[in-house]
């Protein structure tokens, strides 16, 4: 068979209409630019701008030069680790799992993916409140279920009341998606809200995927609340996603997990026998060594992106037709900039998102990711992992541009 019929059949359909992550295609692109000498400034780097700490590159440096560590480890992950996972949520979080509630991932990214290909069905619902994290409704369809997007605003600090996620569930309904702190919006629930939730989702026999990588970026008088700790009802429907990444700045690193009710641990540990046998083993060493260590690198950086998301703020908010909540977690803004658009800036009408964050890149060399990206047109997310710095001089930029 010739022509273009065979050519729609290359790569599969599923695949075919998967969407690349916006953010990482954004940060390339700005890196691109880069190293061909345009003077970029981004904002779109998802990873602290610190390098990990000594003491974690010591252990894995360590790990390297000893045999025992350049083979296989058991598929969920070093045992040593998994206890360690443990005790770090115990202390942390409150919520108490043994390891054998617990499977090491490729990151926290390939624990999302991990979980929501051992629940889901074809056609199982998943609740996702937007702005939402690009990766969930993406993923949610690559393994057959359908993201149903449950929007919350600027109105509402961008939190999802029972009352917004009971308007969306229907008969199918398998999953809710629970990610705070935020990533794009930076909203903390408080913690009277999320135990309303994890009770809703328990009497209606939801899961609830929580997603805490953020959990120790959290600002002010906000304070992250472990969904099953506080409706422990949920701990049998519970999922909860973390990892190394942004709190001990080991992006590269991959190393994530997933903790959950012993079925769904032991299904998704087989899927990860046939897919991946195991996750590298010195990352593994790596992440132990940070678990065991203190926080030290973490409230430092907290430290910095408290300040730099004030400094962001008050900059954004002093923008003609920008406006930006001040975040309570994670480390980016997520200005609504629809008062830009219809404007006519340096010469030419922005209509969209998408279109402002395309011109700033390419007028005033400032990359930001578009809200469309995390299902929230009108708005931009900028990262504040920059030096303090290169931050003011990004939004000087955007000002400029904004003056038209
Ligand atoms: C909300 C959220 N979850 C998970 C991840 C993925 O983290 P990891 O680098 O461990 O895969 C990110 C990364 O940006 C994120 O923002």
């Amino acid at each position: 068979m010739a022509g273009a019929s065979t050519a729609t059949h290359r790569v599969a359909a599923a695949l075919a209409s998967l969407e690349p992550s916006a953010t990482l295609a954004v940060d390339a692109a700005a890196k691109q630019l880069r190293a061909s000498g345009v003077p970029v400034i981004s904002f779109a780097a998802g990873e602290p701008d610190f390098p990990t700490p000594d003491s974690i590159v010591e252990a894995a440096i360590e790990a390297c030069r000893d045999p025992a560590m350049h083979h296989y480890t058991p598929t969920a992950g070093l045992p040593a680790l998994r206890a360690a996972i443990c005790a770090k949520t115990v202390r942390d979080s409150g919520f108490a799992a043994t390891p054998d509630h617990v499977l090491v991932t490729n990151g926290a990214k390939h624990a999302v993916f991990t979980a929501l290909t051992t629940l889901l069905d074809p056609g199982d619902e998943v609740l996702i409140p937007s702005p939402y994290w690009t990766t969930y409704p993406e993923v949610a369809r690559l393994v057959g279920g359908r993201p149903v997007t449950v929007v919350t605003t600027a109105s509402s600090g961008f939190l999802a009341s029972v009352r917004d996620l009971e308007a969306a569930r229907t008969e199918r309904t398998k999953v809710l998606i629970f990610n705070s702190p935020c990533n794009p919006t930076g909203s903390v629930y408080p913690a009277s809200l999320v135990r309303e939730i994890g009770e809703w989702a328990a009497a209606n026999d939801l899961w609830v995927l929580c997603d805490e990588i953020y959990e120790h970026l959290v600002f002010g008088d906000a304070v992250q609340t472990s969904m099953p700790v506080v409706a422990p009802e949920l701990a049998d429907r519970a999922l909860i996603v973390n990892g190394v990444a942004k709190t001990y700045a080991m992006t590269g690193w991959r190393i994530g997990w997933l903790i959950g009710p012993r079925d769904v641990i032991d299904a998704a540990t087989t899927f990860q026998s046939q897919v991946t046998s195991n996750i590298s083993n010195v990352s593994q060493r790596a992440a132990l060594a940070a678990l065991e260590g203190d926080l030290t690198a973490v409230a430092e950086m907290r430290a910095a992106f408290d300040r730099r998301r004030t400094t962001m703020t008050a900059m954004l908010n002093a923008i003609d037709g920008v406006s930006c909540v001040i975040p309570d977690g994670a480390f980016y803004c997520f200005p609504d900039v629809s008062g830009l658009l219809g404007r006519e800036l340096s010469g030419r009408k922005v209509t969209t998102s998408a279109e402002l964050a395309e011109r700033l890149l390419s007028t005033v060399h400032v990359a930001t990711v578009p809200g469309e990206a995390f299902g929230a047109p009108g708005h931009l997310r900028l990262s504040s992992a920059i030096s303090d710095a290169d931050l003011v001089e990004g939004v000087q930029r955007i000002a400029q541009f904004a003056l038209g």
